[in-house]
């Protein structure tokens, strides 16, 4: 097991794998090998437990918590959880995200659904972040990564919006944090774990330089690199990973 992350406590939102990418799970499996205790939770409870077992099972440090990042109280109790467990927090992952589908459309979705995708994926990293600050604060700073993706670049409705939207987050509370030693980054992967139909693999392979599609594992280096001190010259920043996919504004 590394050591770059020894005595930090990550938490990583969004991280049961009940969805189809999973790259939560991916996330709280790469900080954990790195000595960090994780915090893994999920609106299912069940999957965020499975996967903090499956961590635990290798050696780390892990517990797995039921939050709906849309409740205000459930991530107050996940930060408690955080804390009772292992004395504080110094990185969140707010991986908790809708994906595509039909967020990638902007104008047959109800007024209901606006406000779901965009709790979701642009308040609740803000709402988690300020549940965290205090512990962070008091540990002397941290790190919140905020996962965004490539599709804040391109024109896929609602889920674009959202992003977008993350990404201005990520900066300003990149700002309103400095004082407290705490930076806040983003990644915005592009096509990694998302099963698409044959024929949109192709069209979108045909827009990036790497002929591959992504994998997890293609992000890690990065999580690595903004949850560690050696990126602590870095703040504010969205970093893209997607094969070339996003290189001109739109296509
Ligand atoms: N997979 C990809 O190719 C890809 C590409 C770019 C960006 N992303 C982003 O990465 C993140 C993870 O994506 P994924 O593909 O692994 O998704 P996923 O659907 O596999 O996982 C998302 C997880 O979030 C959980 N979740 C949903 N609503 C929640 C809520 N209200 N509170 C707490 N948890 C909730 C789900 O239960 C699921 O476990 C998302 O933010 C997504 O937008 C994914």
């Amino acid at each position: 097991m590394g050591k770059k992350l020894e005595g930090k406590v990550a938490i990583v939102t969004g991280a049961g794998g009940a969805g189809v990418g999973g790259l939560g799970v991916v996330y709280a499996q790469a900080l954990a090998a790195e000595s960090a205790a994780v915090v893994v939770s999920d609106i299912d409870g069940e999957a965020a437990v499975r996967t903090a077992e499956c961590i635990v099972s290798t050696g780390a440090r892990a517990i797995g918590v039921r939050c709906d990042v849309t409740s205000v109280e459930d991530i107050d109790a996940m930060v408690h959880a955080a804390v009772d467990a292992f004395g504080g927090v110094d990185i969140l992952v707010n991986n908790a995200g809708l994906a595509r589908g039909k967020w990638s459309e902007a104008l047959i979705l109800s007024s209901e659904e606006w406000m779901e995708i965009l709790a979701v994926n642009t308040v609740a990293p803000i709402i988690c972040a300020k549940a965290c600050a205090e512990s962070m604060r008091a540990r002397g700073g941290g790190v919140i990564v905020n996962q965004s993706s490539n599709g804040a670049l391109m024109d896929a409705g609602a889920y674009t919006v959202s992003k977008l939207a993350l990404n201005g987050v990520t900066r300003v509370l990149a700002d309103e944090f400095a004082s407290d030693n705490i930076r806040v980054n983003g990644i915005a992967p592009g096509m990694m774990t998302a099963k698409l139909p044959e024929e949109q693999v192709r069209t979108l392979l045909a827009r990036q330089t790497v002929q591959r599609q992504g994998q997890p594992e293609d992000l890690v280096g990065l999580l690595l690199y903004l949850c560690s001190d050696e990126s602590s010259f870095m703040n504010g920043q969205t970093v893209v990973i997607d094969g070339g996919m996003a290189r001109s504004p739109k296509q």
